[in-house]
């Protein structure tokens, strides 16, 4: 019992660090879903043309996220720490980064039957 709780309180030391790292992919989604990250995004993050570019699978580092968050480049409006800490901003993070890749086109089959006739 004792060395359970031992190797438990090991495993939990060792991952914390990493999982705080990769951030909660499920209360980023929460929050690009509250704090409307969406209206201009998207969804799924693939953006529209008048309000935002696609962010989904971002290339940015969580750096480059963060500057953008804090302190956008142009039209988006800045969102503070009081706002979206750096914890939430990096669950944001998560969600973005690991949002699914959209179909192949060769993959649907309805769009492969168009214009064959
Ligand atoms: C009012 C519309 C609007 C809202 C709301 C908004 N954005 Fe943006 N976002 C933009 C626009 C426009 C850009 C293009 C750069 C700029 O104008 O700063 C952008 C750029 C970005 C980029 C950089 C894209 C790239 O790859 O260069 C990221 C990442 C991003 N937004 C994330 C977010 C997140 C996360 C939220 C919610 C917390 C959010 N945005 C809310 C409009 C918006």
């Amino acid at each position: 019992m004792k060395l359970t709780t031992l190797a438990l309180f090991a495993a939990a030391l060792g991952t914390t660090p990493a999982m705080a790292q990769q951030g909660n992919a499920d209360n980023g989604k929460k929050l690009f879903e509250t704090v409307g990250c969406f209206q201009c995004h998207g969804l799924a993050g693939q953006g529209a043309l008048q309000t935002g570019p696609r962010i989904s699978r971002t290339a940015l580092p969580l750096e480059g996220f963060l500057q953008q968050l804090r302190n956008p480049l142009n039209q988006m409006p800045p969102y503070e720490a009081a706002v979206i800490s750096d914890k939430d901003a990096g669950d944001l993070y998560a969600y973005v980064k690991n949002m699914p890749a959209p179909p192949d086109p060769k993959t649907l089959p309805l769009l492969m039957t168009m214009g064959s006739k």
